[in-house]
């Protein structure tokens, strides 16, 4: 038929810098027999099934993640019209500019991991668009309903433990950096040369620029909190922690990043 697609089209292999086949998917993710991601969150095989990948060609390779809840799971914490605002105009936003711009910027096909490495100090416009559309595809996961508190997975909280002096510690920390960001941003929790740390972003940034793969991220940006707690950013940030975090999603994020 003409103009069909055609199915079971092997992909092509390119060749990584140091000489290694990647096998680019057309959502921009990762795949092949072993993996060989940067992140291996990034990669198909170790993304969480709860949430589609994005779909795309590889040219367009933004699409909008479905939520891995309804609107209204997240409330009282958070509402379904943050949600609809957040996902469906925020996130599209920066699926339609980051597309956009991906066009014609020597970029394309690249995942999105390298991506945001890439167009960092390079290409703004690109960076804070495909870094927000990062950014948030893993936001939706770092939440669930029943979410939060201090039941870690066991794993995760010895290296709370060790790395961060305890989880009251940790949540003391987190919703200070997440306080502190002065204006829009972050606060993060990530792994560095094997150890757990905590610090904070502006705008679209991540640990990612600076060496570090984030395992989880509250997002400070107004239009994350504004319709259910106003001004008061700490009593959004102590519900997120109390509340919202999906430790299951950090945890892989965590073991991925450990590896
Ligand atoms: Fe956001």
């Amino acid at each position: 038929m003409k103009g069909a697609r055609k199915i079971g089209r092997k992909p092509t292999a390119r060749k990584s810098k140091n000489g290694r086949h990647f096998f680019p998917s057309r959502s921009g993710f990762w795949k092949g027999k072993g993996c060989l991601a940067p992140q291996p969150h990034l990669c198909s095989r170790h993304l969480p099934n709860r949430n589609p990948l994005p779909k795309g060609d590889i040219t367009m390779a933004f699409e909008l993640p479905a939520l891995p809840y309804a609107y209204d799971s997240l409330s009282p914490f958070m509402s379904a019209e943050t949600l609809e605002f957040h996902h469906d105009k925020h996130h599209q936003a920066y699926v339609t500019n980051g597309n956009n711009l991906l066009k014609d910027s020597g970029l394309e096909g690249l995942s999105l991991e390298e991506i945001v490495k890439q167009s960092h100090g390079k290409n703004a416009g690109l960076f804070n668009n495909a870094g927000q559309h990062y950014n948030h595809i893993h936001f939706w996961n770092w939440m669930k309903k029943d979410g939060g508190g201090n039941k870690l997975p066991g794993k995760l909280q010895a290296a709370v433990d060790s790395d961060l002096g305890g989880y009251d510690k940790f949540k003391a920390d987190f919703v200070a950096a997440g306080t502190t960001q002065f204006g829009s941003g972050w606060a993060w929790l990530s792994v560095k040369d094997g150890k757990l740390e905590i610090s904070k972003t502006p705008n679209g940034e991540s640990p990612l620029i600076h060496g570090a793969s984030p395992i989880l991220g509250v997002d400070v940006w107004e239009h994350s909190y504004y319709i259910d707690y106003r001004n008061a950013r700490p009593k959004y940030l102590e519900a997120f922690v109390d509340s919202l975090i999906n430790w299951d999603y950090v945890l892989e994020m965590y073991e991925a990043a450990s590896k």
